[in-house]
């Protein structure tokens, strides 16, 4: 997998953004449309401040959830919440372009895959999937031993259980490995251990599970010790 390392979550957020910019403006290109989906946390925040910063035509950009936390409208929990405030606020995104994660619905994963079908086609291949990497070896709200990592027949589906004190909402594996491009954004010393069994595909972390022929890997040094290069 490409890696890119860079020297602090600084320099990470703003070059990961230039290398999302780039990857939005091929698709608009070739394909006159780019969905993306991103994952919630906190490092993907400082990403999509810098992102708001590049000229695109969001008018033909649709952003879709990764996952999402099973809490109010508006609440910090929500990953929604940190995307209003870091990019579609600051930049006014149409209405028609976004495409939160109901967790507010009982049949939310029904939903969403709708959505994904309505506005993507059958089956919804996303155009980049950015994913983080949890300390346990999580991505997206896979996470260790939740039956959600063996769901293969739906696109979105809910964890069987709740994940740090929330229920999650989350793409499937299928549906992740059906994207055309996946950016992993990682930061930090905590996620070194992770990092290094991500590389090596370890398929005993939900993370090493996901395709890596079509991925690169955004990390800071922390994260991402040259050694691993
Ligand atoms: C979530 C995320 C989650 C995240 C990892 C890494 O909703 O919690 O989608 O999977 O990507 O926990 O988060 P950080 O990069 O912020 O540490």
């Amino acid at each position: 997998m490409e890696l890119s390392i860079h020297p602090d979550a600084d320099a990470l957020a703003a070059a990961a953004a230039a290398r999302i910019a780039c990857l939005a403006r091929a698709a608009l290109d070739a394909r006159g449309r780019f969905a993306l989906a991103v994952s919630g946390g906190s490092t993907p925040w400082a990403m999509l401040r810098q992102l708001a910063g590049h000229a695109l035509d969001w008018t033909r950009i649709d952003l879709f959830q990764v996952d999402e936390r099973a809490a109010p409208d508006g609440s910090d929990e929500r990953n929604w919440t940190h995307l209003r405030t870091a990019l579609i606020d600051p930049l006014g995104l149409p209405a028609a372009r976004l495409h939160a994660m109901p967790v507010g619905r009982d049949d939310a994963p029904v939903a969403y895959q709708r959505e994904l079908r309505a506005t993507l086609g059958v089956p919804p291949v996303l155009d980049l999937v950015q994913l983080g990497l949890g300390t346990d070896g999580h991505t997206a709200s896979l996470v260790p031993g939740d039956p959600a990592l063996d769901v293969e027949d739906v696109d979105v589906t809910w964890t069987a259980a709740p994940y740090q004190g929330t229920r999650r909402l989350t793409l499937t594996f299928p549906c992740i490995a059906r994207a055309r491009r996946v950016l992993w954004l990682v930061a930090g010393a905590g996620k070194r251990a992770m990092v290094r069994r991500l590389l090596a595909a370890d398929r005993d972390i939900p993370a090493g599970r996901v395709a890596q022929d079509a991925a690169e890997l955004f990390g800071d040094a922390a994260a991402v010790p040259r050694t691993m290069d």
